[in-house]
Parts: C-alpha cells; sequence; structure tokens
C-alpha cells in the first residue's frame, strides 16, 4: 500500500504557524509518529508552497499509489489548476483540513477539490491526516 500525504503553502509552518487554529506540533513530528504507527504501508510526504509543484507532484503519483492524502491549504478555495489535477488522476484523493474551515471566514467555504475528492476530513486537526490513512486500509 502506497499512500502520499501532499500538503500546499504555509502548511511548512506548522507547529509556529496560528497555534490556536493549527496546534503546537510540527508536520515532521506529526508524521514521524503517523511512520511508527503505520510501518506496514508505505507513507510518504511531499510539501510546498508552489501551486505547480503540487500539481507536478499529483500527476507523478497519481497513476501508481493507492491513495492521496491532500490538505492544499489556501489553495483549496483558489486552485482550478489543483482540482482539475485530482480529476485526471486515477489514484483516489482524500481532502484534509486541519481546522473546521466552516467556521471561519467565508472564502475558505469553498473547496476547487472536495467534487472530486473520495472523501473530506475537516476540522479533526493534525489526526485527520490519521483518520485519511485509515480510510485506505
Ligand atoms: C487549511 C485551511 C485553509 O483555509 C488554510 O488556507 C490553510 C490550512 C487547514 O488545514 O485547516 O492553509 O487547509
Amino acid at each position: 500500500m502506497k499512500l502520499l500525504i501532499l500538503n500546499g503553502p504555509n502548511l511548512n509552518l506548522l507547529g509556529k504557524r496560528e497555534p490556536e487554529t493549527y496546534g503546537n506540533t510540527s508536520f515532521s513530528d506529526y508524521f514521524k509518529s503517523l511512520e511508527e504507527k503505520y510501518s506496514n504501508i508505505e507513507l510518504s510526504f511531499f510539501q510546498s508552497n508552489i501551486e505547480g509543484e503540487i500539481i507536478d507532484k499529483l500527476h507523478e503519483v497519481g497513476f501508481s499509489y493507492d491513495g492521496i492524502i491532500l490538505n492544499a491549504g489556501a489553495y483549496t478555495h483558489t486552485s482550478i489548476g489543483i482540482g482539475d489535477a485530482v480529476k485526471g488522476i486515477e489514484t483516489p484523493t482524500i481532502e484534509v483540513h486541519i481546522s473546521n474551515v466552516y467556521n471561519r471566514e467565508e472564502y475558505r467555504h469553498y473547496s476547487y477539490i472536495s467534487k472530486n475528492a473520495a472523501g473530506i476530513i475537516v476540522g479533526f486537526g493534525l489526526k485527520g491526516y490519521d483518520l485519511a490513512i485509515q480510510s485506505f486500509l
């Protein structure tokens, strides 16, 4: 089982960025705990602040991996290109948001990804990534 966690812009700052919304844990620390918990699966991680790199990564793994867990950050709400990439690949993609985007600003309520996602996990903190992994098992 090959799964990719793909994080978008500003998520490299997890642990430092708006801790009241996103918590105090860095993603690299959290990812280590996921690797330990799911040592039986091939779990990889990629983060980029650049829209095209996220699209390239979706193309790269999207015809061979078993699942993608995508938190596209703010691009969720703006990027037709990432939405089209999710639609165009074969690998099922779970959309994850750490915060509950529906009790935040109105501009966070629309997602270009949701329509083509296999599922959506919103508002469970970092645990959302774990829940997404479990959905593929
Ligand atoms: C986010 C929610 C987005 O609206 C925001 O731009 C992010 C993080 C989340 O995980 O809650 O960067 O995707």
